[in-house]
């Protein structure tokens, strides 16, 4: 036999009744709205906020590069998105300037972060964006970058020359 109820009786709720029922089923849907909400968001902020520790990475080894020469030499990017895909792959622009010295500079500019070319006839690095021109060094030469381009640590280990990549300071 079924229970009956003031409602199944077609009996009203009484005011307490209802303002207690809707308090109760409003946080029950401000929990359940919390619990999906929580994971995609931090889903969406945690990749861009975490810290990423600078790491040493092989980029070749030291008798593939001439002294004199600057190569863009290509690496995986060491803060990458989750779903940054093909563009997780970045590079650098690196000069040998002797037989164990190597200088390397990002490949962003520091204007707003198109990437930079090297230009061999020219001695200059140049960005197509809005004509920001660097000497061979990284400093600014004309155009609108505020900073010199940035530059990697490089080091020749086990034959290997390295890069230790970090997030680049743009803008
Ligand atoms: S992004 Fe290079 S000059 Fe503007």
């Amino acid at each position: 036999m079924a229970t009956e109820t003031a409602q199944s009786r077609g009996e009203a709720l009484s005011p307490e009744r209802r303002v207690f029922i809707t308090k109760v089923s409003l946080a029950l849907m401000g929990l359940a709205s919390l619990l999906v909400a929580v994971p995609i968001i931090g889903f969406i902020i945690g990749p861009l906020v975490r810290r990423f520790p600078p790491r040493w990475r092989p980029v070749g080894s030291v008798d593939s590069f001439k002294i004199g020469e600057t190569v863009k030499v290509d690496f995986r990017d060491p803060s990458p998105l989750a779903w940054a895909g093909v563009t997780a792959e970045t590079a650098a622009w690196l000069r040998r300037t002797s037989e164990d010295k190597f200088v390397a500079f990002a490949m962003n500019c520091t204007h707003l972060g198109c990437p930079v070319r090297w230009l061999q006839e020219a001695d200059l690095f140049m960005c197509p964006c809005h004509g920001g021109v660097y000497y061979p060094d990284g400093r600014v030469a004309g155009g609108p970058p505020p900073r010199p381009l940035f530059r990697y640590p490089v080091r020749v280990h086990n034959g290997q020359v390295e890069i230790r990549t970090s997030a680049i300071p743009i803008g």
